[in-house]
């Protein structure tokens, strides 16, 4: 299957600049990519969405601006630009936010712990 790029066209993409985003795409990508403009790809308001097949790498919020990093690291370098990839589908982007998170309340939880600790013998 080639590859393909999919950019909808819908209803509230198009408020959010998907013309202009597939209309990037179409002067910047490979000639071996094809671009189309499509219906609704049922992610309202996460827009201008765009799907690249066969590999189902969704991205999100996609402006004219980004478009150059996705066709020559993606189209072309073959790795997705992780910065725009969309976290429903592509959740590894909010599990990082999740362990960091997670490292910052233990070491959080460390610090209140010592500071009782160091108060205490404070006073004794
Ligand atoms: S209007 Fe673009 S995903 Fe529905």
């Amino acid at each position: 299957m080639p590859r393909t790029v999919l950019v909808c066209q819908h209803e509230t993409c198009p408020k959010q600049g998907a013309a202009a985003v597939a209309q990037a795409f179409r002067n910047q990508a490979p000639k071996d990519v094809e671009v189309k403009s499509v219906g609704c790809l049922g992610q309202c308001g996460n827009g201008p969405m765009v799907l690249v097949l066969p590999e189902k790498i969704w991205y999100a919020q996609v402006t004219v601006g980004d478009v150059p990093q996705i066709v020559e690291q993606h189209l072309q370098g073959g790795k997705p630009v992780r910065e725009k990839l969309y976290s429903k589908f592509h959740p590894h982007k909010q599990s990082r936010h999740i362990w960091l998170i997670a490292i910052g309340l233990v070491v959080g939880l460390l610090g209140l712990l010592l500071c009782l600790i160091a108060s205490q013998t404070y006073y004794f």
